[in-house]
């Protein structure tokens, strides 16, 4: 994803060319950058093969699970429906794990009923509830236990989970508690350790720690876990100021707990294989100038995208073509959704705009589509993949029909 002769272009396409057929606004994926991603992800931890679990929340596109599919990644899910569609882009129930802390009994006989790899609890009770449904089954289900390892994965405090004060997970105590129950049960197999502390995680030190609770932890309760499930969390470049994960630390320090705990690592990542491989082009509607600054109104709304109005989060917006004409005006790009945080972004410096001119918002891959919803009764929008030269239409726009 390039400007070529200032047109902003996506493998072998220019988005000016391809905003004849489609409108705005719209998400935008690069194909080839998605295998990149992934290629990239097991070359950092190639030395102990590990399973690798998309996981589905960061984008449940069907197509893009099918291309993560073809490049034999397992899926983690979080609910029924992301089951299900894990297992309609054809991938293996036995690279499959379930995660979440409040799956129902329905989702949790749909998940057994399907033989995945592993459901990963997060209580007491709910270990009761699979053990009672796989009596009722007369069947052995393979169960992962989630760790609460209290450390601070320091990324933002709404995108945090491996805290004591945070809903996930168990307690070392109840670990203890439940894997011994477990142990004797005819019905469940304890397989797994697993933590997931947090997203968005740039710094390696948290997962250091993270690491040394398990260490200390295996030690002391004595058990063999088949598989450790580290979770997902590797964050990307949003600001594009090179502060980056060390995937070359995490690899050294896993491989160094390796060494000590023969087991089969399993990660979760959504956003390190998915963030950065698409785009949000929208179009500016309106300029409403005011003393202060200009407000930049665009198509694009926090219904379509959540992050900036959620979390705080800071998305780089660049312009679809260069103009090369700057301005030190103060820009407010909005939306158009009644809502006072329905903002993307604040500049200070950017291209002289003009209405109808065409603005990407970056990095859009990971809780981009898959957040976004209805409000103020708009249809969720198009989603294309571009692949060389190739247009695919990945998901329709929503017609308002079928919402009203
Ligand atoms: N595994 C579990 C158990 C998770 O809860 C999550 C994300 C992941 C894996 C994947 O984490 P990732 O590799 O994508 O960081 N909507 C927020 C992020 C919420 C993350 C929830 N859990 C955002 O837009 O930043």
């Amino acid at each position: 994803m390039r400007y070529i002769n200032n047109i902003f272009t996506i493998e072998k396409c220019k988005l000016n060319k391809v905003l004849k057929k489609f409108e705005t606004p719209i998400f935008c994926y690069s194909g080839r950058k998605i295998n990149e991603n992934i290629n990239n992800f097991k070359n950092s931890f190639k030395s102990f093969s590990p399973i690798i679990c998309f996981s589905t929340k960061s984008n449940s596109n069907l197509e893009i699970l099918k291309q993560i599919k073809k490049n034999g990644l397992g899926a983690d899910v979080v609910s029924k429906g992301e089951l299900m569609i894990a297992l309609k882009a054809g991938i293996n129930p036995k690279k499959i794990v379930f995660s979440g802390v409040g799956k129902t009994r329905s989702e949790l006989i749909y998940a057994i009923e399907k033989n995945i790899l592993l459901i990963n609890c997060e209580s007491k009770s709910e270990i009761l509830e699979i053990e009672n449904i796989a009596r009722s089954k007369n069947k052995k289900v393979d169960i992962g236990i989630r760790l609460n390892p209290n450390t601070d994965a320091k990324t933002l405090k709404q995108i945090s989970t491996g805290k004591k004060e945070n809903k996930f997970g168990v307690s070392e105590k109840t670990l203890v508690e439940v894997s011994e129950y477990s142990r004797k049960s005819k019905y469940l197999n304890l397989k797994c350790l697993s933590v997931h502390i947090g997203s968005q995680i740039l710094d390696y030190k948290p997962y250091q720690k993270m690491l040394n609770v398990l260490d200390k932890l295996i030690k002391k309760i004595d058990l063999n876990f088949d598989y450790i499930d580290l979770g997902g969390g590797m964050g990307i470049d949003y600001n594009k100021d090179n502060k980056k994960f060390n995937y070359k630390k995490y690899n050294q320090i896993i491989k160094k707990f390796l060494t000590k705990h023969k087991t089969k690592i399993i990660f979760e990542p959504g956003r390190s294989i998915i963030g950065d491989t698409a785009i949000l082009i929208s179009k500016i509607i309106y300029i409403k100038e005011s003393s202060k600054k200009d407000f930049i109104i665009v198509d694009a709304a926090m219904n379509d995208f959540m992050r900036p109005a959620l979390y705080g989060a800071k998305h780089k917006i660049i312009p679809l073509i260069k103009n090369n004409k700057m301005t030190n005006k103060k820009y407010d790009f909005v939306g158009p959704i009644c809502e006072t945080t329905d903002k993307f972004l604040t500049t200070n410096k950017f291209q002289k705009l003009n209405e109808k001119d065409y603005i990407i918002i970056c990095d859009v891959g990971a809780y981009g589509s898959s957040l976004s919803s209805n409000y103020n009764i708009r249809p969720k929008l198009a989603e294309i993949l571009i692949k060389g030269s190739k247009i695919n239409v990945i998901k329709k726009r929503q017609k308002l029909e079928d919402i009203i």
